[in-house]
C-alpha cells in the first residue's frame, strides 16, 4: 500500500484546494491511499515558542508526513506566490533542521493547486521550488496539474463537477503514484 499525505495549504472552509485533494481519494490507483491533512491548529512560527517545545499540532502533522511514502502539496497563490499560512506550516516541519532529513529527505513531493483565476496557480508551484530543493525533497516534474477557474470547476458543496479536470487529476495521481513505486522498489 502506497500512503500519500495530501496537505492543503489553506484554511478556508470551502477551500478549493482542498476540494481537490478529496475529489482526488475516489481517483487514486488501486493499493494507494490518501490522507487528508488542512493546517488549523498551527501558530505561526516563533523561535522562543519553538525553544518550549514544538506545539501539538506541528508534532501531529510532522508524524503524519513521516509515515507517509509522499506528499501532494495542494496550494493556493497568494500575489503569485506561495501563501502564506503553508509555508509557515512548512518552516515549523523545517525545525529542528537535524531532523530535516527524516522528515523531507528524499521524500516524493507533487504539488497541485486551484485558483478562481485564470493561470492555475502555476506562479505558486513555481515559488515552491527553491523550498522543495531546501529541503531535499525528491519532487515530482513528471505531470502538472493547473486548475484554473476553480468556482466553475467545483460546485457549491466542493464537488469535482469538471470531466476534464477529473481526468487530468486521475491521470497526475496516477504518474505521481508510479514514480513513489519506482522509488521504493529501488530503494528496497
Ligand atoms: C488571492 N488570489 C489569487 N489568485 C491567483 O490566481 N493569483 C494570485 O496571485 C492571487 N492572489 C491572492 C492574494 C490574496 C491575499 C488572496 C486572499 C487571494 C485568489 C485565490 O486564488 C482565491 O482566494 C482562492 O480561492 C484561494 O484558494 P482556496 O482558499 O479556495 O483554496
Amino acid at each position: 500500500m502506497i500512503k500519500i499525505l495530501g496537505i492543503s495549504g489553506s484554511l478556508r472552509r470551502k477551500s478549493f484546494n482542498t476540494a481537490l485533494l478529496h475529489a482526488a481519494v475516489p481517483l487514486l490507483d488501486e493499493g494507494v491511499e490518501l490522507d487528508i491533512a488542512t493546517l488549523h491548529g498551527i501558530p505561526l512560527y516563533d523561535a522562543d515558542l519553538d525553544a518550549q517545545g514544538q506545539p501539538q499540532a506541528v508534532l501531529d502533522l510532522k508524524a503524519r508526513v513521516m509515515v507517509s511514502d509522499g506528499l501532494l502539496l495542494s496550494t493556493p497563490e497568494y500575489n503569485h506566490g506561495v501563501p502564506g499560512v503553508f509555508k509557515n506550516a512548512i518552516d515549523w516541519l523545517s525545525r529542528p533542521p537535524a531532523e530535516i532529513p527524516k522528515v523531507f529527505g528524499n521524500r516524493p513531493v507533487a504539488l497541485i493547486g486551484a485558483t478562481p483565476g485564470g493561470f492555475g496557480t502555476i506562479s505558486a508551484q513555481t515559488h515552491w521550488l527553491p523550498v522543495l530543493r531546501a529541503l531535499g525533497t525528491r519532487p515530482w516534474f513528471g505531470g502538472r496539474l493547473l486548475v484554473s477557474g476553480a468556482h466553475k470547476v467545483f460546485n457549491e458543496n466542493g464537488g469535482l463537477v469538471d470531466e476534464v479536470v477529473r481526468k487530468q487529476l486521475r491521470d497526475f495521481l496516477h504518474g505521481f503514484s508510479q514514480f513513489i513505486q519506482i522509488g521504493t522498489v529501488s530503494s528496497s
